[in-house]
């Protein structure tokens, strides 16, 4: 075989091409082996890239020579059936936001009050450009890089490692003293300017689809299940955190990003430690002014505590961390004409209209609906159909319309008034009023209840939806098209589909867009959700107030889904315990528990219910708890604190195990009680409930 290697790509003929693909297929394979097994690779990565990059590009001009035994079938291998799941060790969260100076300065006292710092106490906070694109969990062991996740529902992301390989920027192996054996690295997938206009054109010269943003374009290029196409797109990183912060035995952010730059990953150039709040928007200003120049997309500023140890002490409230807020940049705004007001029926019955607008783009993004919330938001706008309107986009948020130009409304415009009957049903909708207010609700509601077909489909929308049932290739789509065709109606339906289809006169695998392969596909992922945890079971039922959040207060109180079912029936009585238990539960309070009960009380969707769990098995939760000394114990505190902060205080005995409950009872297992204490601390001497002053907590907790 003569050498090839030295050969320019565009001067090799076919005999030539197909001896160095052979020479790379085993060069590579070699490398692979030294890297990824032997721990000793020979050479750098960008040798090994610019291999990789010839042999895909001797491929592309000759596609008739692509080996069997390829690098590019190799790495991300055949294309893979779908992504794997990839759980979280450490979850990924999302962030607060602010919007201007007012609610930075709120974050900063928020985080001083907490902490019980002084005016004096420094606080230090870095600020760093939030990127927009992609979060991704890269997990190192014995600082190879073994798998890397986005973010999904923030505890299960999918298995990205094939294509995340394709990317020069990020490290496969790192070095150093210390290296801890197993530990994530967060940060930012993006996709440059350049980049996502080179990719655009060649995209629209192929004929293939445009992505409408950077974002899109990079999530797209991520998603592929051939990697070998990830490969051909120039994809970017910025690292930004570390799963577990204390991992690294540093007590600083800003010393965890030095470490990060020192293992040769990218950190953003425009990242500061700044002193106070005006430091923060001086920094903010600066990034906001130079974003222009960037070359890369870029949402807002995220502030974070630089101290680790205050970081640990400040922890999460439900998704987003105490000790980070992300300062948004100004939304971006046009002009457009509203052509049409649309109500949507949501699964509570809650009319919502929605603006249909003449497209227009807004930061890059194509934007034909708006939201209007309600009623008394299009009467405070005056919004009228064929009205020019201001639209405007942040981020991820759905668009909204800010205000109508006046100067341009037609004369023959006329007020808007929202139905009063359902458009779905027919059945009257109608403006609850709070008994207790007598004020009305916002919100508008059809009274059609279990008639209504829109209501129906909403609910199975979101009982399949990603925190709920999420099964795979059953979206919103497969529900309309079931739903319409009268196939489910209920969630239970969902299950008995498969068993029901061999009896219908067209069984789905003859319909359009459907086939033998795709269908049997569709039975395993709804098999595969026979099983789930009682906290997405909940979740899934859609009852009003119930978030994921709540639904997992619940799942970890009761535990078992009968404990969780039969607690519900009894709380149906407001005077009972299992009432009183109930609105204790730390998270859940009076409007959540009325909710819940009024839920069961239905007789159809206790039915429902019922029917659901003979087909589906909701299993208890593992919620994984430090077992501590006050673990599983339910504790009140009462009176004034004085060495920590009462938000400090709650939040720290959660993550030691314990319940935190608003009132004592007999349920109660310690009262902690500060100077000031009254009829808590009275009635707990009454039920014998142990009594502890703040010191002696903090001594049993440790
Ligand atoms: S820190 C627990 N830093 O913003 C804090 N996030 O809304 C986790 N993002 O999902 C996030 N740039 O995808 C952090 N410098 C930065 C960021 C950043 C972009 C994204 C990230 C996250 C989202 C939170």
């Amino acid at each position: 075989m003569s050498d090839t290697s030295n050969i320019d790509i565009k001067s090799l003929d076919e005999e030539q091409a197909l001896s160095e693909l052979k020479r790379l297929a085993l060069e590579i394979s070699r490398h692979d082996q030294l890297y990824y097994q032997n721990d000793d690779p020979e050479i750098s990565d960008a040798d090994y890239d610019a291999l990789r990059k010839r042999n895909l590009a001797i491929e592309e001009k000759f596609p008739k020579l692509v080996l069997e035994t390829s690098p590019s079938k190799r790495v991300g291998a055949a294309p893979l059936e779908g992504f794997e799941k990839a759980a979280h060790a450490v979850p990924m969260l999302s962030l607060g936001n602010a919007f201007d100076r007012d609610d930075v300065n709120d974050f900063v006292n928020r985080v001083r009050r907490f902490l019980s710092l002084d005016d004096e106490a420094l606080l230090s906070i870095v600020a760093e450009p939030k990127i927009d694109g992609l979060s991704i969990s890269l997990t190192y062991s014995k600082g190879e890089l073994v798998r890397a996740a986005t973010r999904g529902d923030g505890r299960v992301g999918e298995d990205v490692t094939h294509n995340i390989l394709t990317i020069n920027e990020i490290p496969k192996r790192i070095k150093g003293d210390g290296l801890p054996d197993l530990f994530d690295i967060r940060g930012e997938v993006y996709m440059a300017h350049d980049d996502f206009k080179a990719l655009n054109a060649a995209q629209e010269k192929e004929g293939q689809k445009v992505f409408a943003n950077p974002r899109n374009a990079a999530a797209g290029s991520l998603r592929q299940l051939d990697s070998s196409i990830t490969e051909k797109r120039t994809l970017k990183f910025f690292a930004y955190s570390l799963g577990d912060a204390q991992v690294l035995g540093v007590k600083h952010h800003s010393d965890v990003l030095t470490q990060f730059e020192q293992w040769g990953f990218p950190v953003n150039p425009l990242t500061k430690i700044c002193c106070s709040v005006d430091e923060l928007i001086e920094r903010y200003e600066h990034i906001a002014l130079n974003r222009s120049e960037l070359g890369y997309d870029i949402d807002g500023v995220v502030y974070k505590v630089d101290d680790l140890g205050l970081q640990e002490r400040l922890g999460f409230v439900s998704r987003a961390p105490r000790w980070a807020i992300a300062h948004k940049f100004e939304a971006e705004k046009a002009v457009t004409q509203l052509e049409a007001i649309e109500i949507q029926v949501g699964r509570t019955g809650a009319l919502t209209p929605v603006a249909k607008l003449v497209p227009v783009t807004v930061g890059g993004v194509v934007v034909s609906n708006a939201s209007l919330h309600n009623e008394d938001e299009i009467a405070r706008k005056d919004v009228r159909v064929g009205d020019f309107v201001v639209v405007q986009r942040a981020g991820d948020v759905i668009p909204q319309i800010v205000e109508v130009v006046l100067d341009k409304r037609l004369e023959s415009s006329e007020l808007y008034s929202l139905p009063d009957v359902c458009p779905a049903c027919g059945s009257p909708a109608e403006r609850a009023i709070d008994p207790k207010t007598t004020r009305q609700d916002v919100v508008r509601r059809c009274t059609g209840g279990f008639i209504c077909p829109a209501q129906a489909q909403e609910r199975l929308k979101h009982f399949v939806s990603r925190n709920a049932f999420d099964i795979e290739g059953f979206g919103e789509k497969q529900v309309e098209l079931f739903h319409g065709l009268e196939w489910v109606k209920t969630p239970a339906d969902i299950f008995s589909l498969e068993a029901k289809d061999e009896d219908r006169l067209t069984s789905l695998k003859n319909m359009d867009g459907w086939g033998e392969k795709s269908v049997s596909k569709l039975w395993d992922a709804i098999n595969e959700r026979r099983t789930i945890d009682l906290d997405r079971f909940i979740f899934a039922l859609g009852i009003r107030h119930v978030g994921a959040t709540t639904a997992r207060d619940l799942a970890r109180h009761y535990g078992e889904a009968d404990k969780w079912l039969q607690a519900m029936i009894s709380a149906g009585d407001e005077g009972s315990a299992a009432f009183e238990e109930l609105q204790n539960i730390d998270g859940i309070g009076g409007v959540v528990a009325s909710s819940l009960t009024h839920y069961f009380a239905e007789k159809r969707n206790l039915e429902q219910v019922y029917a659901l769990l003979e087909v589906v098995t909701a299993e208890p939760v593992e919620f994984e708890e430090v077992a501590s000394s006050v673990t599983g114990q339910t504790v009140v505190f009462t009176g004034k604190l004085e060495l920590m902060s009462r938000a400090e205080a709650k939040a720290q005995a959660e993550r030691l195990g314990a319940k935190v409950a608003g009132s004592v009872s007999a349920k109660t297992n310690i009262l902690v009680a500060g100077p000031g204490a009254g009829s808590k601390l009275k009635k707990a001497e009454e039920l014998g409930v142990k009594v502890l002053t703040e010191q002696e907590w903090l001594d049993l907790v440790g």
